[in-house]
């Protein structure tokens, strides 16, 4: 059945001369049907060159709408439009220009994980991979608001010395979920576990890691180490690409606060399928549409990103 589900998909591609971008965060199945799987910085920056008519995004709204802001000319199709961002959502475009207004002097760095509203009031939008440098790059005495992750704002800040950053107070609630005690106790079950965190984790909870990064760069650190055994601190669905790359090593998924409600998934990212997939092949809809004026402000922000990358 998922059998000749995806070799409708690949069917559907030829026709419609159409490429799937998808995230890791999505369902194995999915990802098997991706012609580009990544993290948030490498989908954008394979967005921008994809050699095609039509993207379809494999992922939530924002991802979607950032290959439109980067591809006007091309047909960006969501499968599910409803797959929405808890962190993207935790900033609302009207509030967050009136947040801005209290900091003219400040420079505007924001996660990718923003709607394209919140990208086009940014100056220079970064992903998970490339915070530390986007940050970096910008003068020591020029004051930043960082939006909207307070926790991935916290951590660069912590790592930079930066006190002249400003954080919206936004959060993913996936992320948010990791219980410090839960995996306390799991690291003292495992003593010989390297714990690898995504940033956008609470701080305590990134204090327990060996290494601290972006999905890929907790791909590439655990493909690098030495270590057999590594305790994964982020959403699920990586766990896939985790096994099929090294099958010879064990991922154990940190836990959450509630064990039963399987809150280290992120259900938005679950909601493309391969049913959804056919449908937006076929009837090539939904798709992203856009106004001209607010997508070249938020291409902006999202170029300079690419350009220090
Ligand atoms: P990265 O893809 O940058 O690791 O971000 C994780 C995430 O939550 C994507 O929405
Ligand atoms: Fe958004 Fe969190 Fe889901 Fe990533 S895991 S798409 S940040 S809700």
């Amino acid at each position: 059945m998922v059998e000749n589900l995806q070799a409708r998909i690949a069917e559907l591609k030829r026709e419609k001369h159409a490429v799937i971008l998808a995230h890791y965060y999505t369902n194995p199945e999915v990802q098997a049907v991706a012609d580009f799987l990544g993290d948030s910085l490498a989908l954008s920056v394979q967005a921008k060159s994809v050699d095609a008519e039509v993207i379809l995004f494999a992922g939530v709204h924002f991802m979607a709408e950032t290959a439109k802001v980067l591809c006007p000319d091309k047909k960006v199709l969501i499968p599910c439009p409803e797959a929405g961002c808890s962190l993207a959502e935790s900033c609302d475009a009207k509030a967050f220009a009136a947040f801005k207004a209290q900091y003219p002097d400040h420079k505007v760095v924001s996660y990718v994980n923003t709607t394209v509203g919140v990208k086009a009031l940014t100056d220079i939008c970064c992903t998970s991979s490339n915070a530390l440098q986007v940050v970096e790059s910008i003068p020591a005495d020029q004051p930043i608001i960082f939006a909207p992750d307070r926790n991935l704002g916290g951590y660069i800040k912590g790592k930079t010395g930066r006190t002249n950053m400003v954080l919206w107070d936004g959060a993913c609630a996936v992320h948010e979920q990791f219980s410090l005690e839960g995996l306390q106790a799991l690291k003292a079950a495992h003593p010989q576990a390297k714990v690898v965190v995504h940033p956008e984790c609470k701080r305590e909870v990134v204090a327990e890691g060996d290494y601290v990064g972006s999905t890929a760069g907790i791909l590439a650190y655990c493909g690098q180490s030495d270590a057999e055994e590594f305790i994964v601190v982020t959403e699920a669905g990586i766990l896939a690409e985790m096994e099929k790359h090294f099958p010879e090593k064990k991922f154990i998924p940190a836990p959450t606060f509630d064990a039963a409600c399987r809150c280290n998934e992120c259900k938005d990212m679950k909601k493309v399928t391969l049913e959804n997939i056919i449908s937006t092949l076929e009837t090539l809809s939904p798709e992203i549409v856009m106004d001209e004026e607010t997508r070249k402000a938020a291409e902006r922000s999202i170029l300079n990103m690419i350009a220090i990358k």
